[in-house]
């Protein structure tokens, strides 16, 4: 089921995503093709005015997630809704016009993803000619505006990129993110490549827009402090699942799920972190039952042979386990102690407790999807 949310406002989701999948192949033919699960069964809500974070160990599936939200990736399976409409088939000038005027992204490199031949007042343009908005005068007036609201000025129209600083090309990437009027911003590790300084600047610029515009933010990011700092809700990835969507204090403070517990864990001091065993399984070859199992200090026998499904498990949070809450964030378990599966703490899982440096790019409008 979803991680069924609204932001107080009342109103329905700005997106809906159900059973969402996407599976890249990997080569072979019959019985030997073979494929990575990037996405499996991901279903989630994003309330309007909201920023659900979405965190998990590099490679869990996170960046596929917002890629196939926004339709740069093809579904393999599963519907995505965006403001009351279903996209998830949309092609052409409906995929233009529904999708991508409407949600944004903005990419963790802004020195990649604007073009350096294009002076920044092009760059922004190009996205209002695409939407036929306007006339010359109009798509001038609209790019002022949107230079000034993330805190830069028209003189700086006729630069190229690569006369910008790091923090100036990041406001850049969300101006061009903002330009046609989105109500859901996708930000994929966007302050990863910045000063600690600039990040700080960039999150508050972040935060200052979506209480004057109203945004929603999907908000990827492996840096947990960040997330909890900035998030509504949270939802946990791992190997291409979610384990847990809850609000993000209750996430950090009284996790449900065994790898939340992991997670939540990395703010405490360096003994009292649980620290799973082993490196994260091949997508191309997940555990059977919960894939997370391998790691999990409670697992059981129900575990490899039945994979939990996201429920809700107590008003407003949903978790992907047979025994949620039963780890706690000291390391002890409730309930009946299983077995030991063969689990030795030696890996800290890749996500960051502390802040780390990012940057900003917006999505190319001409994008092809895969
Ligand atoms: N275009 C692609 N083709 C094949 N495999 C991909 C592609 N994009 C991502 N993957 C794989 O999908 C998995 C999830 O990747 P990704 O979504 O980038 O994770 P994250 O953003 O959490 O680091 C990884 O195993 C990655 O190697
Ligand atoms: S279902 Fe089992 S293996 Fe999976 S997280 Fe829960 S206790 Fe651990
Ligand atoms: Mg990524």
């Amino acid at each position: 089921m979803s991680a069924d949310h609204r932001d107080g406002t009342g109103d329905e989701p700005v997106l809906r995503a159900h059973e969402l999948t996407k599976h890249f192949p990997m080569g072979g033919f019959g019985r030997s093709r073979k494929v990575l699960r990037a996405v499996d069964g991901v279903s989630l809500e994003i309330g309007r005015g909201e920023t659900l974070g979405l965190v998990g160990e590099s490679g869990s599936g996170k960046t596929t997630v917002g890629r196939t939200l926004i339709r740069l990736y093809r579904p393999t399976s599963g519907t995505v809704e965006f403001e009351g409409r279903d996209i998830t088939a949309s092609s052409g000038s409906r995929l233009r016009h529904d999708v991508r005027r409407r949600m944004s992204m903005v990419f963790q490199n802004p020195s990649t993803s604007l073009n350096p031949y294009l002076r920044l007042e092009d760059t922004l343009t190009e996205p209002l000619v695409v939407h036929g908005f306007g006339n010359t005068a109009l798509r001038r007036d609209r790019v002022a505006r949107m230079l000034e609201m993330v805190g830069l000025d028209m003189s700086m129209a006729q630069r190229y990129p690569q006369e910008l600083s790091g923090g100036q090309r990041q406001r850049i990437g969300i101006a061009r993110a903002l330009i046609t009027d989105p109500s859901l911003i996708i930000a994929d590790e966007p302050t990863a490549s910045l000063d600690v300084s600039v990040q700080a600047q960039i999150v508050n610029l972040l935060g200052d827009l979506q209480r004057e515009l109203g945004l929603a933010y999907l908000f990827i990011t492996h840096d947990l402090a960040l997330v909890r700092h900035i998030s509504h809700r949270v939802a946990v990835m791992y190997l291409g699942r979610l384990m847990e969507v809850s609000p993000a204090e209750s996430l950090f403070t009284e996790p449900l799920h065994p790898y939340s517990a992991v997670l939540a864990s990395m703010h405490q001091e360096r003994e009292h972190r649980i620290v799973p065993s082993g490196e994260i399984p091949s997508p191309m070859s997940p555990p059977s039952g919960c894939v997370f199992r391998t790691r999990c200090p409670i697992a059981r026998e129900r575990c490899a042979s039945e994979a939990p499904a996201l429920r809700e498990a107590a008003p407003g949070r949903s978790v992907a386990c047979h025994y949620p809450g039963e780890l706690r964030l000291d390391g002890s378990a409730s309930g009946v102690r299983p077995e030991p599966v063969g689990l030795t703490f030696t890996d800290a899982p890749s996500v960051s407790a502390p802040s780390h440096p990012v940057s900003v790019g917006p999505v190319s409008r001409t994008s092809e999807e895969k």
